[in-house]
C-alpha cells in the first residue's frame, strides 16, 4: 500500500517535457553530513527502525551535473563518468536507482541522460559519498522535473521531495539537504518528523551548535569490510537490536533538548555512546565483525584524556568504518588543531585529515 505522500508523487508525476525542448542541464552539489545519533536497521523501501539526528557538513561535497537530450526510443538511457572516467560500477547503481523511481519521474523514459559526478574529498576516505552524491543526483532530477512541471513547488516542498527521494537512493542521504542539521524517522520530540523524508533541525541548534566543528581523522583509507548494506541487513537478528532502537529514540529526545539548551556535557556523553553503540552492534552481530582499527581506538584513548586535561568539549563520533570524527565547538579551534597535529596525527594514514564543519546544504551551480 502507498503511503500519503507517495500518492501524491504518483500523482503528480511529469510524464513527458514540451516537444519543443530537446536537451538541457542542470547541477548541484551537495554536501555529506555526520549522524550524531545513528540510523542503523531498516525495514520495507528503506526505511529506518529508529530515527536519527545529523550535522551537515560543508566542505566534503559531490557535484553532480545531469544533462539530458531526447531519444526515440522509450526506457533508461544513462551515461555515468565519476571525476572525469566512466564509472559502470556507479553507474550500475544509479541506473538501479532512477528505474525504481521511474513511476515517479516517467519523463525520464524518453530522455538520454548524462551525469558526470565528483567529490571534492577524496574517495574511500570513510566521509558519507553516497549522502553527498545521491542527494546532488536527486536534486537534480528534480530541478529538471521542476522546470517543466504545471505545478511548482515551494523551496520547502522541493527540500522535502528531495529528501525524500535522496532516502530511497541511500538513507542517509535524506538528511544532506537541510542546512546546519537534520532529523530523519519519527520522534516524539521533533514536530513533523517523518519515517519517509528528514525534516530541518537547525531550530534545535544553540550557538556552540551552529559552529559545530568536525575534524575527520583519516586512520584508514580502504574499502569496507563489510557495507552498510550489509550491516543493516544483519541488524534483523542482533540479540540488542530491540534494546538498541528503544535507546536511539531516548538519545534522540534528549539530545535535541542538549542542544537547544546549549550543554555541551550531554552533547558529549551521548554523541560518543552513539558511535560506541553503532560498533557494538556490528560486534555483536551473527556473524560478528569489526570494522574500527586499532589506530581507532588510540585515537579516542587520546582525544578523552585531552578532553579531561583542557576541560574542552571535544568528543569524538564514527561512522560505518575506522575514521573518527572529532566534533567541537568553533571556538576550540585553535587549540583542537595542536592538540591534532602534535597527537593525533601519527594514528592517521599518511598524516592526511579533514578539516570540516558544519555548513548551510546544498546549492545549485550556474555555468
Ligand atoms: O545511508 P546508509 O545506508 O549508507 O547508512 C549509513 C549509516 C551510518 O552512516 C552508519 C549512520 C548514519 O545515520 O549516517
Amino acid at each position: 500500500m502507498s503511503s500519503l505522500i507517495e500518492q501524491v508523487y504518483l500523482d503528480s508525476a511529469l510524464t513527458h517535457i514540451p516537444e519543443s525542448v530537446v536537451e538541457g542541464t542542470t547541477a548541484w552539489q551537495s554536501p555529506s553530513n555526520i549522524a550524531v545519533v545513528k540510523y542503523w536497521g531498516k525495514y520495507d523501501r528503506q526505511l529506518p527502525m529508529n530515527p536519527s539526528l545529523s550535522f551537515t557538513l560543508s566542505e566534503a561535497r559531490s557535484e553532480t551535473s545531469l544533462s539530458w537530450r531526447r531519444k526515440k526510443q522509450t526506457g533508461i538511457s544513462l551515461q555515468f563518468a565519476f571525476e572525469g572516467k566512466p564509472n559502470p560500477a556507479f553507474g550500475e547503481k544509479i541506473e538501479l536507482f532512477l528505474k525504481s523511481v521511474e513511476p515517479f519521474f516517467p519523463f525520464l523514459n524518453h530522455l538520454h541522460l548524462s551525469v558526470e559526478s565528483r567529490n571534492n574529498f577524496p574517495h574511500s576516505s570513510g566521509i558519507a559519498s553516497s549522502a553527498s552524491s545521491m542527494s546532488a543526483l536527486v536534486l537534480c532530477l528534480l530541478n529538471v522535473e521542476q522546470q517543466f512541471a504545471e505545478a511548482k513547488l515551494n523551496h520547502e516542498e522541493f527540500i522535502r521531495k528531495a529528501s525524500y527521494f535522496a532516502r530511497l537512493a541511500s538513507g542517509s542521504a535524506s538528511r544532506s539537504v537541510f542546512p546546519y542539521a537534520a532529523v530523519w524517522g519519527t520522534s516524539k520530540a521533533v514536530a513533523g518528523s517523518s519515517q519517509e523524508f528528514a525534516v530541518p533541525a537547525e531550530q534545535f541548534l544553540h550557538a556552540d551548535f551552529r559552529e559545530m566543528r568536525d575534524s575527520i581523522l583519516i586512520v584508514h583509507s580502504g574499502t569496507k569490510s563489510v557495507s552498510s548494506r550489509a550491516g543493516h541487513a544483519l541488524m534483523e537478528n542482533n540479540p540488542f537490536a530491540e534494546t538498541r532502537y528503544a535507546l536511539a529514540h531516548q538519545n534522540l529526545e534528549r539530545l535535541t533538548q542538549a542542544m537547544m539548551q546549549g550543554d555541551l556535557e550531554t552533547f558529549v556523553q551521548i554523541t560518543e555512546e552513539e558511535a560506541l553503540q553503532l560498533h557494538a552492534l556490528m560486534m555483536t552481530s551473527r556473524p560478528s565483525y569489526l570494522l574500527i582499527e586499532p589506530q581507532t581506538v588510540s585515537v579516542i584513548q587520546a582525544v578523552r584524556q585531552f578532553r579531561r586535561e583542557q576541560h574542552i568539549p571535544v568528543c569524538f563520533t564514527l561512522d560505518a568504518g575506522p575514521n573518527v570524527h572529532l566534533l567541537y565547538p568553533g571556538k576550540y579551534a585553535d587549540k583542537l588543531q595542536e592538540f591534532i597535529r602534535e597527537q593525533l596525527l601519527q594514528y592517521c594514514a599518511d598524516g592526511r585529515w579533514i578539516d570540516d564543519k558544519a555548513g548551510s546544504g546544498p546549492t545549485r551551480i550556474s555555468y
